[in-house]
């Protein structure tokens, strides 16, 4: 029975994973995210708090350890990037909409980002799909996204990158942007959307640098051991006839 168990869900696993697969058919485009860019996180860490933060909260996190990691000091980031007076410096990243709201307004609750480039996106995801947004006047909000088609979320980038139309000729279709229509060029828009990935990996796994870093620690210490154990095997076995 148990085997017919352990078959059964490594089966389900299996399924999930391939559904899962399925639903990022879109191609993506790659973004190398650099942790040792601070610049690039605290610029990625501001457009966060003022363009993200009120839907999506990231509260598996604290502003305390997200000021230190960044090399943000407290008084700044309490002064221009906390908006709620009340919020201390130790607490969780939160905002107040409440789900009920958010689903008669959106059709849909916006998650918690926190864990998302590490569980579900990927930076490459969430670069590209905040760069996928097209005009589609059948939309609620006039705005549909070609990686997440009929998305429930307004593109709230859109006074920075402008307007962008699907252009299609025969069965491929991209994306054209009104030049001009936005408050920033192509370029600098590039660049606030890999900010911005940049930091939703580095707030996925806050202790990344670390692990890599000590990682090369461990794997030199059983490199060293072994030379040790080896001997000490070999002293051992010289007994054996
Ligand atoms: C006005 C509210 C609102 C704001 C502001 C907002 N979003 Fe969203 N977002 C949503 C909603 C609602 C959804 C769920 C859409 C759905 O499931 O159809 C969503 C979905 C998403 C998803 C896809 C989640 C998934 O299920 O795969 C990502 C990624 C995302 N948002 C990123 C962002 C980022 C980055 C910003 C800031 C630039 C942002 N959002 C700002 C409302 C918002």
């Amino acid at each position: 029975m148990r085997a017919v168990r352990v078959a059964l869900l490594t089966f389900a696993a299996l399924i999930s994973v391939t559904v899962s697969a399925a639903e990022s058919v879109f191609p993506l485009q790659e973004m190398t995210p650099d942790l040792d860019d601070k610049a690039s996180l605290q610029r990625g860490a501001r457009t966060y708090m003022n363009y993200c933060l009120g839907c999506h909260s990231l509260k598996y996190q604290r502003y305390e350890r997200t000021a230190n990691d960044l090399g943000i000091p407290h008084d700044l980031i309490l002064e221009h990037l906390v908006f709620d007076p009340d919020t201390r410096i130790g607490g969780l990243i939160e905002n107040s909409m409440s789900e009920e709201s958010a689903k008669v307004w959106f059709g849909a609750v916006p998650p918690d980002l926190t864990l998302y480039t590490s569980l579900k996106g990927g930076p490459d995801y969430i670069y590209t799909y905040l760069k996928s947004f097209y005009s589609d006047p059948d939309r609620p909000f006039g705005m549909n996204n070609q990686v997440f088609e009929n998305v429930g979320m307004p593109h709230v980038l859109l006074d920075l990158q402008g307007i962008q139309k699907k252009v299609c000729e025969n069965d491929s279709c991209s994306l054209e942007l009104t030049v001009g229509s936005g408050s920033q060029t192509a370029e600098e828009y590039d660049q606030t959307v890999y900010d911005l990935s940049n930091f939703l990996y580095y707030i996925s796994e806050p202790t990344r640098q670390e692990r890599e870093r000590l990682g090369v620690y461990v794997l030199l210490f059983l490199a060293f051991f072994f030379v040790f154990t080896y001997l000490l095997g070999r002293e051992y076995t010289k007994e054996f006839h």
